[in-house]
């Protein structure tokens, strides 16, 4: 298989490495990467989420990315054309269809955390936070998400937004989104970083997140950070495989893969090295779940001397990288309905975001009227609906999305033509790759499922 994909393609590697980077920094860094820091416990946590980082999702995201531009379709379609080519059975284009259904899941709450970003962009600007106390700015949280119309205004302006890049096209739409933002918002939290360092409790941020205390960590928490590292990296639903089909041919899937994977890593710790110190002045509670960010800094851009510009900004840039993940999230699907029902890409855009927006309903009522408890494995959560969806998605079809990925690029799929298309300089890097997604992540998830699931519990 060659050419190009019927959609379009990058203009240059580095258009990839920003728009996959731009898939891959989003809420799951700055919002989601540190609520689940602090109610894992912090530093043990992060530990196994590095070391999935590394060990399984980097080369899992290479595969990815591989299957994508050799197949140059929908993930579907890619599966199945490469599953022919492979001499395998059809059956592997369902995990294009997984993909799909997972990519809507997640965008249906995704997109009502942004819309809670576009809110704070907006009682930033107008200066809600000047001369809070930190209880006032837990108020102000509790008081917003529990207003559903407030919540389902915000969410439905970015579902619009999502759905207008889109219908645009992945050039044109795509390009030039992600061009500037993604170095603003490193740098605007590396300014907030600034701020951290002088809260007097910097070190005490510090060594919750990087002190490992392995009493804290459960089975359940091992699958959270698995989960996450799938999250962060877009790994597992076709996002990057539908990003990888628009890949030039003689781009170096390695070490493109690899910037990416550093890059996301960086900007989710860079989040947790700027909100923990926060936390621990203002004696919050690092486990206090999904609203830690829009209590955290808030307080902060109340406190610092130009806070209205800093909040306002961060929260921007903060809408920006969840508006870059989302129009990967819904690409997958958007590029099937055009391959399969011959679809215009506008309509197949406004028909996905329809559905997804009217999913994500259920995600809003989640923190107001039909908030419940509900307990999986070990760990207790209030959001209902909210929380089972991103259990189910994070927790268990990206792992399983990526575990086949992993064991379609090393076992089905012919050595010649996984080699020729990573072209690695090394023999070496390429066994070890090998290695890595015909053993080392397959084993590793489903132990970590497994173990989840107390089964060695009750063998042991
Ligand atoms: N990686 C994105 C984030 O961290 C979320 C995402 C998941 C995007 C899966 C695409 C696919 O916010």
């Amino acid at each position: 298989m060659s050419g190009k994909s019927i959609h379009g393609e990058w203009s240059s590697r580095w258009i990839f490495i920003m728009a996959a980077t731009g898939s891959a920094v989003g809420l799951g860094n700055i919002w989601k990467f540190p609520y689940i820091a602090g109610e894992n416990g912090g530093g043990a946590f992060v530990l196994v989420y590095l070391l999935c980082i590394a060990a399984i999702g980097i080369p899992i995201m290479m595969a990815e990315v591989m299957l994508g531009r050799r197949g140059r379709q929908s993930p579907v379609y890619t599966m199945k054309s490469l599953a022919k080519e492979a001499g395998a059975g059809k059956n592997w284009k369902y995990l294009g269809w997984m993909g799909m259904l997972a990519g809507f899941l997640i965008l249906s709450y995704y997109s009502v955390i942004a819309g809670w970003a576009l809110g704070y962009t907006v009682r930033s600007a107008s200066g809600m936070f000047e001369g809070q106390t930190a209880d006032g700015i837990v108020s102000l949280f509790s008081e917003f998400i529990s207003d559903p119309e407030k919540l389902l205004a915000w969410h439905t302006i970015f579902m619009v937004m999502t759905i207008v890049v889109v219908a645009r096209g992945v050039k044109q739409g795509l390009e030039k989104a992600v061009r500037f933002l993604m170095p603003a918002l490193f740098v605007l939290l590396l300014v907030l970083l600034g701020y951290s360092m002088n809260t007097g409790h910097f070190a005490e941020g510090v060594s919750f997140l990087f002190t490992p205390d392995f009493s804290k960590l459960t089975a359940d928490g091992v699958l959270v950070a698995m989960g996450h590292a799938f999250f962060t990296l877009s790994l597992g639903m076709g996002a990057i495989m539908v990003y990888g089909s628009y890949l030039p041919k003689d781009t170096p899937i390695a070490k493109t893969t690899i910037t990416i994977a550093v890059a996301d890593t960086l900007v989710a710790l860079l989040a947790g090295l700027v909100i923990f110190p926060i936390v621990f002045a203002n004696g919050l509670e690092p486990g206090s779940g999904p609203g830690l960010v829009f209590v955290s800094l808030p307080i902060a851009f109340g406190q610092m001397p130009g806070g209205i510009i800093f909040g306002t900004l961060f929260f921007i840039l903060l809408v920006f990288a969840a508006w870059t993940s989302a129009i990967s999230l819904i690409e997958p699907t958007v590029t099937w309905l055009v391959e399969k029902k011959g679809m215009k890409r506008l309509y197949a855009a406004v028909t996905m975001g329809v559905l997804t927006w009217l999913l994500g309903i259920a995600t809003i009522l989640s923190f107001n009227h039909w908030a419940f408890e509900f307990s999986f494995w070990g760990l207790t959560k209030e959001n209902g609906i909210f929380d089972m969806l991103d259990v189910l998605t994070s927790n268990i079809m990206l792992p399983l999305g990526g575990l086949f990925i992993a064991l379609f690029a090393g076992w089905v799929m012919k050595r010649e033509h996984a080699k020729d298309e990573l072209a690695m300089k090394r023999m070496l890097w390429f066994q070890l790759w090998l290695f890595l997604v015909r053993f080392v992540a397959p084993v590793a998830v489903l132990v970590v499922f497994l173990n989840a699931f107390n089964v060695f519990d009750r063998v042991g």
